[in-house]
């Protein structure tokens, strides 16, 4: 089928690769001229695993185009797909002006039938602001040309973008329209061989549907993170926790790790709007409220524990930081918690000597050259010179480091543990600190 997609980040550019490796010809369209001269060069401007092969072989093969001429892109396709950025405006609601731009791009140059959909998550309601958009486009050339528009929410996770985007576990789709159902349900046939994935629904309900699968994963790691800070406070150990609920499958082991915070492009931005929704039309959300501020202060905990460790002064000390993207196997800076630790440890006169496998240029670009803040090669280089190290980003390759090398390097030999990814008692066997989330070992230390 031939297929337009608006937008070339995370979002459009999976979803367009995605649908040239299963056979459809793709055009997909960015206004940034560097971006789509970058992309037909074979230049992934993202770090996603196994994105760039199907990239490139489907650019070369003729079924994925890039380009930037919207009129071609909009004649060329009978599903047109909106997965351009929708950032936080100043009050936390989503800015719609870009999705709204490719609206009235897509009415200017439409001269047939075409279902026009939305991909990036965008508030209850937006469908209808993109009908009356390329409404007034058409009314405006003069021109009846019948289209609809659908919602397609895309529930795809960094880092295992391809694979989500490949092998969905459903397809959510969107509109009343039968036509729309039918091209749709068509595109997506063979993403559905083994059993039918795809559930229909009316727009606002997909529109909702989106918001409510990530606010409930964000309400799983803020609920895990309070019981966390109690099992601090009353001596308990978060992990036995875990495992002791997880087993229940009414609440199972998934997305249930207490950590250093959530953050993303989604979370963070999607649980606010979703609040601005329902502030908006006359709903206060409480629950939705306090996940976002349980995760805010969840951010500080590192820097909390830092702190206190050095008796409340960290003026001069230089902390190490092993991973900063705000997960593993993404470059993505988006709302880190490393931010909020950096920030906070600059703030108060501390150093930072940092590692990331791959985040390492985006981390230049927010932060350019600082002098309280030398980003390494590897991460045992992030530990010369330091006082202590800290863990917010699980990449694999810190599972299992050499404890007794770091112990022999680190001035005052602690390890802060935002992910929860070493067993105590091996650490402190090894003659470290350690301070895990939620694992009581803090109070141990007092003892
Ligand atoms: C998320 C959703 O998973 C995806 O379905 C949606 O389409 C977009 O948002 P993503 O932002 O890529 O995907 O990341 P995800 O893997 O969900 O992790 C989000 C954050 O939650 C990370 O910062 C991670 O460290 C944190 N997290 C996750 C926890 O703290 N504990 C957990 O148990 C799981």
């Amino acid at each position: 089928m031939k297929v337009t997609i608006f937008g070339t980040g995370y979002v459009g550019l999976v979803t367009g690769a995605c649908l040239a490796e299963m056979g459809n010809h793709v055009v997909c369209v960015d206004i940034d001229e560097n971006k789509v001269g970058r992309l037909r060069r074979g230049e992934i401007p993202i770090f996603e695993p196994g994105l760039e092969p199907i990239v490139r072989r489907n650019y070369a093969n003729g079924q994925l185009e890039f380009t930037t001429d919207a009129a071609l892109a909009v004649a060329h396709a009978q599903i047109i797909f909106i997965a351009v950025g929708t950032p936080p405006d100043e009050d936390g609601s989503a800015d719609l002006q870009y999705v709204l731009s490719v609206a009235r791009s897509v009415g200017r140059h439409l001269d047939r039938y075409a279902v026009i959909v939305n991909k990036s998550t965008v508030p209850v309601g937006t469908a209808d602001r993109v009908r009356e958009a390329v409404a007034a486009e058409l009314a405006a050339r003069g021109v009846e040309i019948e289209f609809d528009v659908a919602s397609n929410p895309e529930f795809l996770k960094e880092g295992d973008a391809v694979e989500d985007c490949l092998r969905p576990d459903r397809i959510v789709i969107g509109t009343s329209s039968a036509r729309a159902i039918a091209l749709l349900r068509k595109l997506y046939a063979p993403f559905n061989r083994n059993h039918d994935r795809t559930v229909v629904m009316d727009v606002r309900s997909a529109e909702l549907t989106k918001y409510a699968a990530n606010a409930m994963l964000a309400t799983k790691i803020s609920f895990m993170n309070e019981i966390a800070n109690i099992a601090e406070r009353v001596g308990a150990d978060v992990e036995l926790v875990r495992q002791g609920i997880g087993s229940d499958p009414r609440i199972g082991y998934h997305f249930i790790y207490p950590g250093a915070g959530y953050g993303g492009s989604c979370f963070p931005k999607d649980v606010q709007a979703l609040e601005r929704t329902a502030r908006a039309v006359g709903y206060s959300a409480r629950l939705l409220g306090a996940v976002e501020a349980v995760n805010h202060d969840q951010k500080m905990k590192l820097f909390d524990f830092i702190l206190s460790y050095f008796n409340g002064n960290v003026r001069g000390r230089t902390i190490a930081l092993w991973g900063l993207a705000f997960k593993p196997n993404t470059d993505d800076m988006r709302e880190a918690s490393s931010r909020r630790l950096m920030e906070a440890l600059w703030d108060a006169g501390a150093n930072v000597r940092a590692f990331d496998p791959e985040a390492r240029e985006e981390v230049h670009r927010l932060y350019g050259d600082r002098g309280d803040l030398v980003l390494c090669d590897s991460a045992y280089q992030a530990l010369d010179g330091a006082d202590a190290l800290a863990i917010i980003t699980e990449w694999k390759a810190f599972r299992s480091p050499d404890f007794a090398r770091i112990r022999a390097v680190l001035k005052e030999p602690a390890i802060f543990d935002g992910r929860n990814i070493y067993e105590p008692a091996v650490v402190e066997e090894a003659g470290l600190a350690y301070y895990g989330i939620g694992r009581g070992r803090s109070v141990a230390r007092s003892e």
